[in-house]
């Protein structure tokens, strides 16, 4: 079986990274042969749906699928027949990273048909997101940040399946707090949140991991 990780954070060691090696760590306690596997989404250039329509042409050879010949290719030709994926993004300007936006493009409008008869056969899958911000629980549902997720869920939901998932807030941002301008966080409570509440997300991320594991197998 096979399970992807897809990272939409810039940083491949940081907060986003080390949830989703969680996540994938309680894949294994699942399914220990299984391949997973972690994909940066920031470490090979690609661009976003170009709305040439390929995927939407009448017998078109590329009906269903997305015709960008780039990097992000094989990798889409490959997770589209995964058991199961985990997206994991930090919240950038209240919304997922612009690298993640671009391959939510394109992983998911081939799929989606412009046809009231019509489907596009593909395979579906459980999904998983982890969001990661430095806003608190309650600054996020009052700014709507969850709202993001009830879109995606639509998005996804439509495509592949409901996505389960896991909101983590007030990340430690940077390794050293006195070197950056940021008296607007409290560094103290930052490194407190960093060394009891962080070990929890892990946790949690563990559990949506085996989730997703035992979501695949009922789908065999
Ligand atoms: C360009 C940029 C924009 C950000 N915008 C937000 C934001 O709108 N809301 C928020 O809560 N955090 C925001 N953050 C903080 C990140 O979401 C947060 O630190 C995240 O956990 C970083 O994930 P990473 O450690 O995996 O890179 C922003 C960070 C950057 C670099």
């Amino acid at each position: 079986m096979k399970f992807f990780a897809i990272n939409g954070s810039p940083r491949p060691k940081c907060n986003t990274a080390q949830l989703l090696d969680k996540a994938l760590e309680g894949v294994l306690d699942v399914f220990p042969d299984a391949h997973v596997e972690r994909i940066n989404l920031y470490d090979f250039p690609f661009h976003g749906c170009k709305s040439c329509f390929a995927c939407k042409r009448i017998n078109g050879k590329h009906y269903g699928r997305c015709v960008q010949n780039d990097d992000l290719k094989p990798i889409l030709d490959e997770i589209v027949q995964a058991d199961g994926i985990i997206l994991g993004s930090p919240i950038y300007l209240s919304d997922v990273t612009g690298n993640m936006r671009c391959f939510l493009e394109r992983f998911v409008f081939p799929f989606v048909a412009y046809s009231k008869t019509e489907v596009v056969e593909h395979k579906r899958m459980p999904l998983a997101y982890i969001y990661t911000m430095n806003a608190s629980e309650e600054i996020s549902y009052q700014i709507g940040y969850h709202d993001l997720h009830d879109r995606f869920e639509m998005d996804l939901g439509g495509v592949f399946s409901k996505p389960e998932h896991l909101y983590v807030y007030e990340t430690y941002q940077f390794k050293n707090y006195s070197k950056y301008v940021s008296d607007a966080f409290d560094e103290k409570e930052r490194k407190e949140i960093r060394k009891n509440q962080f070990p929890k997300d892990l946790e949690s991320a563990f559990e949506l991991g085996r989730k997703i594991a035992i979501r695949a197998k009922q789908h065999d």
